[in-house]
């Protein structure tokens, strides 16, 4: 047996986000795994490329006849995730939204009915407000703290229940466990997006549901330089969410591809810290006689915070933070546009600190914590006070 077939499915979680699915090229014996940058592969015969044509309808791994349906530099970025999402089998997209219009397009049909959570990300609430019931597919948003919503959102045309674990913007953190026994009990596929705390956090795999969705874009790339699409579960269902997808043409570019898991190696260095600095700028921000409220799941004042402590990876919250400033949208502009090192802008999950104010919101911020040094966030974020107040 050769060195690089060591199996790593069994060791840690970083271990793994590391070394699971790379080796040496087998041509070249280049040890990062290259970007294939092709279309298409060349076989030798006629007869050979039908046994490989007929082994790629079956979703095969490692055959490739054709990038939008397979790609070497994608497969290795797959079998990682697969293995830190704790799935059968994982599906790469384009990104979040082709991820999620996949997962939900390969289990719903017109004449069936969804159920969502009440706060999503905009796109996705545009998919269930306007796109879906465009085409014969009922929806019905729910507020999912209460599980007995869901329950009694149900229909006999019901096939699916969808959430975002930990919501946008409002991080609102589902009971996960309990609303998976009610979408089984009905017969429904669990399709939870995760894209707020991503695999080192929290795996909802593990508590119930049937299919995790991410926007890969955020904490799995982590640098904002490339867009990135996961959706995970069983085999049976990545098999269908497949065909979609390749039906649809929902593949990521290889080089994206790439970029995406050269990033995965790092995730959970980086979360870890994001963790930790956002954990740090929660406490200092709800000690601030100038903020009315912050939402951060690690506080005592989350309303779910004890369900935070039960579902998530010891010690950790994630690093998705919302501050709530006294007075109004001429305070909130005056702190953000005084700060430094935070650029305003969207997305979330970066290295750097990101801050989105949301005038809709009731003029929330919503930051997105980096891995800087927290002690110069906070003397950022305590000029901006003081310019606050001026
Ligand atoms: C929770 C959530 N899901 C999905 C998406 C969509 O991801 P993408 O921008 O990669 O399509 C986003 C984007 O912000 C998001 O916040």
């Amino acid at each position: 047996m050769s060195r690089y077939d060591t199996d790593y499915e069994k060791m840690g979680f970083t271990t793994r986000a590391i070394k699971l699915g790379e080796g040496p090229d087998p041509v070249t014996r280049a040890l990062n795994t290259p970007i294939y940058q092709t279309s298409t592969y060349g076989y030798e015969t006629a007869e050979q490329y039908d046994e490989m044509l007929a082994l790629g309808a079956e979703w095969t791994p490692d055959i490739y006849i054709y990038s939008r349906t397979t790609n070497p530099t994608t497969n290795a970025l797959e079998k990682k995730v697969r293995s830190l999402e704790n799935a059968e089998d994982a599906v790469i997209c384009a990104c979040g939204m082709a991820a999620i219009s996949n997962a939900l397009l390969s289990n719903l049909d017109a004449g069936d009915h969804v159920i969502c959570s009440d706060d999503t990300f905009m796109c996705t609430s545009s998919m269930f407000a306007d796109i879906l019931p465009a085409k014969g597919i009922e929806t019905s948003r729910v507020e999912v703290l209460d599980v007995n919503n869901v329950e009694k959102a149900m229909r006999p045309n019901t096939k699916v229940v969808y959430l975002e674990a930990l919501s946008n913007p409002q991080l609102k953190l589902a009971d996960l466990p309990a609303i998976a026994e009610i979408a089984h009990k009905h017969g429904c596929k669990f399709i939870v997006d995760n894209t707020f705390l991503s695999p080192v956090v929290m795996r909802p795999l593990d508590w119930g549901a049937d299919i995790v969705v991410h926007s890969g874009t955020k904490y799995y790339v982590g640098h904002g330089d490339a867009l990135c699409g996961i959706v995970a579960g069983s085999k049976k269902d990545m098999d269908r969410v497949r065909y979609y997808y390749d039906n649809f043409g929902s593949h990521i570019s290889p080089f994206d591809a790439w970029l995406a898991l050269r990033s995965v190696r790092t995730l959970p260095l980086r979360v870890r810290r994001q963790c930790e600095n956002a954990m740090a700028l929660a406490k200092w921000f709800e000690a601030r006689p100038e903020v009315d409220f912050v939402t951060y799941p690690g506080l005592e004042s989350h309303g779910q915070h004890k369900l935070a402590e039960k579902i998530f990876t010891e010690g950790l919250f994630g690093g998705m933070l919302c501050v709530h400033l006294k007075g109004g949208y001429e305070e909130m502009c005056r702190f953000c546009d005084a700060t430094n090192i935070p650029p305003v802008a969207t997305s979330l999950g970066d290295v750097v600190t990101l801050m989105f104010p949301k005038k809709a919101y009731n003029n929330l911020i919503r930051f997105s914590v980096g891995c800087e040094d927290v002690e110069d966030l906070i003397a950022d974020f305590e000029k901006a006070f003081d310019a606050m107040k001026q």
